[in-house]
């Protein structure tokens, strides 16, 4: 099974990781904050209340591909709502399915909260990327406002903080490092830095 799970918090430097190896392994991947996202802004859109199992859960289950490439999935606003949604077991379990099959077929990097944890806890490679709250929140704002934003950095600091906390907290598979995952704390390292060490410890756990 090559699966290569990928966890840790927002803008640990996941995303930029998962695309490089996914390209370097020749195999798919699935970014799979985009589908809380995607069920958070559902339910924003639809005038809801992200904390409702019920609209959250509807949500989670009517998830169409269109959504996935909705172009508003980045925003502070989704990224709040995803983290709430994320925090309910009926929108975790309708996910599930989806996430499994991806990487059954022929093996994937995913990157998320749990996915050496609960979704594939037999994966042979998991990698825990992390970095200070303080150069994670200038990477997002440095992200956000090179997209055109004007946001303080100490509020994207603050949203960060309570979304890690909350994802961190939760009962249904909350953040955290799996017992076999080599952790990567990526604060003082560049993005080919990173890359060189998770390309080492995923080849000696893939084989
Ligand atoms: O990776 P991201 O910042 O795009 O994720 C958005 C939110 O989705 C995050 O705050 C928590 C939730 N999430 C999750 O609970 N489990 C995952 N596997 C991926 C994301």
């Amino acid at each position: 099974m090559r699966i290569v799970a990928i966890d840790g918090p927002a803008a640990a430097g996941k995303g930029t990781l998962a695309r490089r190896l996914a390209a370097e392994l020749g195999l798919p991947y699935l970014d799979t904050g985009l589908l809380y996202r995607a069920v958070g802004r559902r339910v924003l859109d639809a005038g809801g209340d992200p904390a409702d199992p019920a609209v959250a859960e509807d949500a989670a289950r009517s998830l169409a591909a269109a959504d996935l490439a909705r172009p508003d999935l980045r925003t502070p606003e989704t990224a709040a709502a995803s983290s709430v949604v994320a925090a309910i077991p009926g929108v975790r379990a309708a996910l599930l399915d989806f996430q499994r099959r991806f990487g059954a077929a022929g093996g994937a990097v995913l990157d998320g909260r749990d996915i050496g944890t609960v979704i594939f806890p037999d994966a042979p490679a998991k990698l825990f990327v992390t970095a200070s709250p303080a150069a994670r929140a200038r990477r997002r704002w440095l992200e956000l406002s090179a997209g055109g934003a004007t946001l303080d950095l100490g509020a994207v600091k603050q949203d960060m903080a309570a979304r890690d906390a909350r994802d961190a907290s939760r009962d249904a598979a909350p953040m955290r490092p799996a017992a076999d995952a080599v952790v990567i704390d990526t604060t003082d390292l560049d993005a080919d830095a990173v890359f060189a060490l998770a390309l080492q410890a995923v080849r000696a756990r893939l084989g």
